[in-house]
This record gives C-alpha cells, sequence and structure tokens, in this order.
C-alpha cells in the first residue's frame, strides 16, 4: 500500500532514486512523499503515474481510472483511460495536456472517458489532433467513434467560444479530435505500431456488454498488461504473459452482505475479487504487480491486502493510489507518490516566474514559495 510517512515535505528527489532503484521487491507499505514532476525520466525507464485508481463515485482521494505513461527520456506521453477527476491530477503533476495527443480507452463506462472532456477541450498548443484508440460496440452507436463524435458535438460551444478567445481557427490541430476504432473482438491484435511502441488489445468480459478490452503496451523491452474491467480471464493471461508490469483491476472486498443484494452482487461478479487477482498475479509473476479500481481507506486496507497475499503471498505488489510514480527499467522498478500542487494560482496563464521555480516547495507543501513570490512581484509590478 503507498502510505506516504509522516515525515516532513521534502524538497526532493535524487537521491531517492538510488534509495529505490534497487528494489526488486516491493513491500505492502514502502513509499516516501516527493514533489513532482519535472524530473526527467530515465532514457531506459518507463514511468508509470496514477492519475486515478478509484471507482465510479469519486472522491477526493480518489479519481477514476487513468494511467500516464511517459516513454523514456523523450517523455512520449500516452494515458490509459481517462477517468473521472483523473484531469485534476493531471494538472497536480504539471505535465501539459497539450503533450498529451495519445489516449488508449479499455472501455467507454463513464469512469474510464468522462475526463477526456477537458483534456480534449482545455489543452492549448497540442501540436496535433487528440487521438483517442477504442473498442467497437455491440452497434455503431455504441463504439469509439461514434462516442467521440458525441464529444466533439458537446464541446461544440465551448470550442467556439474558445477558438475566438484564443484567436484561432477552427479546425486546427488542437481543436480536432480522432477516433481510431478498432474490432473489440480480436484476440492479441496490435492496435498501434509506431517509434518502437506497440499497443495490443484483447478482448475482456465485463458488464455482459460488447466492447471491453485489455490493453499491453510494449516499448524498449519493458512492457505493461493492464486489464481495464474484467472478470479473471485466460485471454488476459495471455496477453499479459512475460509483462514486467501486471496493472489489475480488483473491486471489493466482498463479503455475503454484499453478495446479497442482486445489483451489487452482479457489479461485483463482473469485476475481480482480490483472491482472483491475486491467483492472476501468482499465475504471470511479474516484476511488479499494481492492484487498482479500489476504494482505499483503513477498513478496506486490511481486508484488501489479505485478499490479494491469500493467493498471492509474496510477489511485488502495490495497491494503486492517485500520485503514485513507478519507473520500470530493464533492471530496476522503483515506487514513489508526488505531494500533489492543489492550487492553480493562475499557474495555466502566461507565468511569468522561470520553470525551475515550480520544483520548490512551501513548507505547507502545496505551493511552490519562489513561484508564489515571483507571481506576487509580477502582480505588483514589483
Ligand atoms: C537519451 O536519449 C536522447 C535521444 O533519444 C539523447 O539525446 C540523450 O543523450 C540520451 N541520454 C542518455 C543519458 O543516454
Ligand atoms: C467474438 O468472437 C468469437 C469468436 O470468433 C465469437 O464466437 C463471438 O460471437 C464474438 N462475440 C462478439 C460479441 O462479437
Ligand atoms: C454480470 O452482469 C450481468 C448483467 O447484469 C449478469 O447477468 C451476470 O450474471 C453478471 N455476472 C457475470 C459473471 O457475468
Ligand atoms: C531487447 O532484448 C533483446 C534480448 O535481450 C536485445 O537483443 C535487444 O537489443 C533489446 N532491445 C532493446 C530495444 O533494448
Amino acid at each position: 500500500m503507498l502510505i506516504p510517512q509522516s515525515s516532513p515535505r521534502i524538497a526532493l528527489k535524487a537521491p531517492f532514486l538510488s534509495i529505490w532503484l534497487s528494489l526488486s521487491v516491493i513491500t505492502d507499505c514502502v513509499v516516501h512523499p516527493y514533489v513532482y514532476p519535472r524530473e526527467a525520466v530515465p532514457n531506459d525507464t518507463l514511468r508509470i503515474i496514477a492519475l486515478g485508481t478509484g471507482v465510479p463515485s469519486i472522491f477526493k482521494s480518489q479519481a477514476a481510472t487513468s494511467y500516464l505513461l511517459q516513454l523514456g527520456s523523450n517523455e512520449r506521453n500516452i494515458l490509459f483511460d481517462v477517468g473521472t477527476g483523473s484531469i485534476a491530477n493531471l494538472y497536480a503533476t504539471r505535465v501539459s495536456l497539450s503533450t498529451i495527443d495519445k489516449v488508449f480507452i479499455s472501455h467507454a463506462h463513464s469512469d474510464h472517458i468522462t475526463d477526456l472532456a477537458p483534456l480534449y477541450a482545455l489543452a492549448n498548443g497540442r501540436p496535433g489532433p487528440l487521438q483517442v484508440w477504442g473498442p467497437s460496440g455491440a452497434s455503431e452507436a455504441t463504439g469509439i467513434a461514434a462516442i467521440v463524435e458525441g464529444l466533439r458535438q458537446f464541446l461544440a460551444w465551448d470550442q467556439e467560444a474558445r477558438n475566438k478567445v484564443m484567436g484561432r481557427e477552427k479546425g486546427q490541430p488542437q481543436n480536432a479530435i480522432i477516433a481510431h476504432q478498432f474490432d473489440h473482438n480480436v484476440t492479441n491484435q496490435v492496435i498501434y505500431e509506431q517509434d518502437g511502441i506497440r499497443i495490443t488489445s484483447t478482448p475482456v468480459f465485463h458488464y455482459a456488454t460488447p466492447g471491453p478490452v485489455a490493453l499491453r503496451l510494449d516499448w524498449n523491452n519493458i512492457s505493461i498488461t493492464f486489464s481495464g474491467d474484467t472478470i479473471p480471464l485466460q485471454s488476459f493471461l495471455d496477453l499479459g504473459s512475460g509483462s514486467d508490469v501486471v496493472l489489475h483491476e480488483t473491486v471489493g472486498p466482498r463479503n455475503s452482505f454484499h453478495l446479497q443484494d442482486p445489483t451489487t452482487r452482479n457489479i461485483l461478479l463482473n469485476h475481480t475479487s482480490q483472491s482472483e487477482v491475486g491467483a492472476i498475479f501468482q499465475k504471470l509473476q511479474p516484476r511488479l504487480a499494481i492492484a487498482t479500481h479500489l476504494s482505499i481507506n483503513e477498513y478496506s486496507i486490511v481486508p484488501i491486502l489479505s485478499g490479494i497475499r491469500s493467493t498471492y503471498p509474496t510477489g511485488p505488489l502495490a495497491i494503486a493510489q492517485d500520485f503514485a510514480v513507478w519507473d520500470v527499467s530493464p533492471s530496476a522498478v522503483s515506487q514513489r507518490k508526488f505531494v500533489p500542487v492543489t492550487t492553480s494560482a493562475g499557474y495555466e496563464f502566461a507565468n511569468p516566474c522561470p520553470a525551475q521555480h515550480d520544483l520548490e516547495v512551501d513548507d505547507d507543501g502545496d505551493w511552490p514559495r519562489a513561484a508564489v513570490a515571483c507571481c506576487a512581484a509580477a502582480m505588483t509590478g514589483a
């Protein structure tokens, strides 16, 4: 589990890397808070940033599913899902929305797609269109192409108005959103291959509705396989075979009380339990197993961990929480959690302060002191 230690906020960074780089086993309770971002991704490293790890009912502590993958020193950014609340957490990383133009959607449940809206609407200066890869549905209306078209329509007024004030023309790349729809029902299908990055999909089963897929990314001899939402399936084991990181959903904990209510029962039985996810990790033996889609609180964490550990007793395990950061290189895995900046302070407007000020943090840990001082000076004309 990711529990920040009670140590004071720390103004960085490099020394931490060395502490964690040698980890071969991630225990259940390790993580030091650190301040993101603007910390370069090493050339050979896949960085995974948890932007959303919770359930459809979002709370301040957990947005809905979204993972930012940063590939190597060029920090090529890829999003796996973009659930409700996740873009607030993306802002907290200070990774600019305009640097994200590739989103891969596991299925079109709201808790995996709704923050496509701000990602599309609010980026300014994205060099190309926002591209969304996603599965077909049972009908044309439920495939990703129709869904993206619906989103474009939903934000038609927004974009017309923003175009005027930003002085940009309709049809400029930052106004565009493109869907790449693929057949959901093809096993081990390569849906993207470019610049040494390969993304593969395979069908999974969720809510008895055609569409959901699991996704695997391969790059630089490192791979991550993400279940989306599903019951335990052989198709996932096949896709995830040999994967360095296995990121799998698990919902619950469930008990006999939950299973009495027909709706709750249906929901739970259309997801993966903790003992089931543990069995999947045990079969795949990844270098890093991450359990996601859980509501984490002081009551749930004990049954969650004991459920997973009942079938996956000793392997490396992380229970995903928002703001976790994993660096995966061919030789090492590290895990940290960053301290999010929680206020905007006008950051998104033309910022007169040099970027490096963002790395300094005030005593409360929530806003860079130097940046505040600089902005205050700019405002008073000093
Ligand atoms: C990482 O790769 C980039 C180009 O892809 C290169 O410019 C840079 O020097 C490399 N850095 C290291 C430490 O190898
Ligand atoms: C998916 O493909 C399998 C095997 O080709 C087929 O039996 C099944 O009916 C398909 N399901 C859907 C929802 O298209
Ligand atoms: C999943 O949900 C569907 C629809 O409510 C239900 O028929 C089914 O029994 C549930 N469980 C599984 C494992 O499919
Ligand atoms: C991947 O690993 C193979 C064998 O270990 C090696 O030959 C190849 O150069 C590696 N590729 C990259 C991109 O590192």
